[in-house]
């Protein structure tokens, strides 16, 4: 049996397609309920960010979270595979017009991926101030709460529905499947035969 976290929403059903057509098998969730069990397998439905917390602390042995709440987090964990699902950036926000001002003394960035917009900033040895939200990021710059936002671009329409402009990238991310190690290890003939018939849904 293999226990796998999955992230509430689309992500979710798109990773159930996959295994559906590659066990040939039908998994839906029932209803409101948390836990779908069929054929060897135990999917969890779980909130996105909680993803890798199951998986960490073995509650479950796979998981599949987007690249970057992996890099925001940096867990110690095995990615297995990238399932192409859920692709999207991590990217600047800028009020339209207006540009990354890398002379400014100090430059005020609200973002839900701290971590990421730090390491951006170290890099090129800036100071930065960093205001952690948890959502409705693009309304930051609108209201001068900060100089500019990093966060998730799909298609940039929310940014361009609030005036913003979309600026340099940090990172691509898209949904990977993770494993925790002891997992790994205690269950790598079953996880490695998924790995190879998922990969060949891809
Ligand atoms: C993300 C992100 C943006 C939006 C970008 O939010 O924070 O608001 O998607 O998508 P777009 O470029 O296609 O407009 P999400 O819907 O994932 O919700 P969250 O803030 O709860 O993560």
């Amino acid at each position: 049996m293999l226990t796998i976290a999955l992230p509430k929403g689309r992500i979710a059903k798109e990773t159930l397609a996959k295994f559906e057509a590659a066990f040939d098998e039908k998994f839906v969730f029932e209803d409101r309920k948390l836990i779908l069990e069929k054929a060897g397998f135990r999917f969890l439905n779980v909130r996105n960010q909680d993803v890798p917390t199951y998986v960490m602390h073995g509650a479950a042995d796979l998981g599949v979270v987007g690249l970057d709440v992996l890099e925001e987090k940096e867990y110690d964990l095995i990615k297995l595979l990238d399932l192409e699902l859920g692709r999207c950036k991590v990217a600047f926000g800028l009020k339209r017009g207006e540009e990354l001002d890398f002379n400014k003394s100090k430059i005020t960035i609200a973002t839900k991926h701290e971590k990421i917009a730090k390491r951006y900033f170290e890099e090129k040895a800036m100071a930065v101030d960093i205001i952690k939200l948890y959502g409705s990021i693009e309304l930051a710059p609108l209201v001068d709460l900060a100089d500019c936002i990093v966060d998730i671009v799909e298609t940039g329409e929310t940014m361009k529905q609030n005036g913003l402009e979309v600026g340099p990238t940090i990172m691509e991310s898209s949904a990977h499947l993770i494993v925790n190690k002891n997992s790994f290890y205690a269950k790598k003939d079953l996880i490695l035969d998924l790995k190879e018939k998922i990969e060949a849904q891809l």
